[in-house]
């Protein structure tokens, strides 16, 4: 839909000149790291971040420390899904897919049911939760078989007044937004 790449690309070029990231992030990280939906889970689903993403790694390593199951998704072209794998170190991380780091093979998959919380990437968001990915509709499609919490961390540029909501479009459950949260 044409509408939803004018949006993608009109929200990644002002992140790209985003200043005072790493601040901004450290408040998010901080806001979601206290928040219930974190407490509460043990397993909990996370994608390594890519400029000009609000970045994860440092939250990843976090988790970890935290005693986290913490699981990263692994992208398999031929299915078009994404596989989970618990992952206890960065350093079973490895460049995949459009460059993005996945777990390597030395990682155990764990079951979608088995995730309680997945942090949902994405471009835009409305205040409803609902989302511009990156256009792979990865992320909508494990959504639907997907029952547990869901959350996503955003710069102010990234929430939207509004985007065209499609069939397969479910939204995110809880947002973390700078300067403010649903
Ligand atoms: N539940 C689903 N079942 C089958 N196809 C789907 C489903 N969800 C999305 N798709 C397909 O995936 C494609 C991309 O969807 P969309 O534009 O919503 O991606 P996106 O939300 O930006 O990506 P992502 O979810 O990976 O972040 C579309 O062609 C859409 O029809
Ligand atoms: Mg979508």
């Amino acid at each position: 839909m044409e509408e939803k790449k004018k949006i993608r690309k009109l929200i990644l070029s002002k992140l790209k000149g985003k200043v005072n990231r790493d601040c901004i992030e450290s408040e998010l990280w901080e806001l979601f790291f206290n928040s219930s939906m974190y407490v509460e889970s043990e397993t909990i689903a996370i994608t390594v971040s890519k400029f000009p993403e609000l970045s994860t790694i440092n939250a990843i390593h976090s988790m970890i420390e935290d005693q986290k199951k913490v699981v990263v998704p692994k992208t398999c072209l031929s299915t078009n899904s994404l596989a989970f794998h618990q992952i206890s170190s960065l350093n079973q991380l490895t460049p995949g897919v459009m460059g993005i780091l996945e777990p390597n093979k030395n990682s155990d998959v764990v079951d979608l049911e088995e995730i309680e919380t997945i942090v949902v990437p994405g471009v835009a968001f409305t205040k409803e939760g609902y989302r511009i990915g990156f256009g792979g509709g990865f992320y909508d499609r494990l959504l639907s078989n997907y029952q547990g919490n869901t959350c996503s961390l955003l710069f102010q540029e990234q929430l939207v007044e509004s985007i065209p909501v499609e069939d397969h479009d479910i939204p995110v459950r809880e947002l973390f937004i700078e300067n403010k949260t649903r």
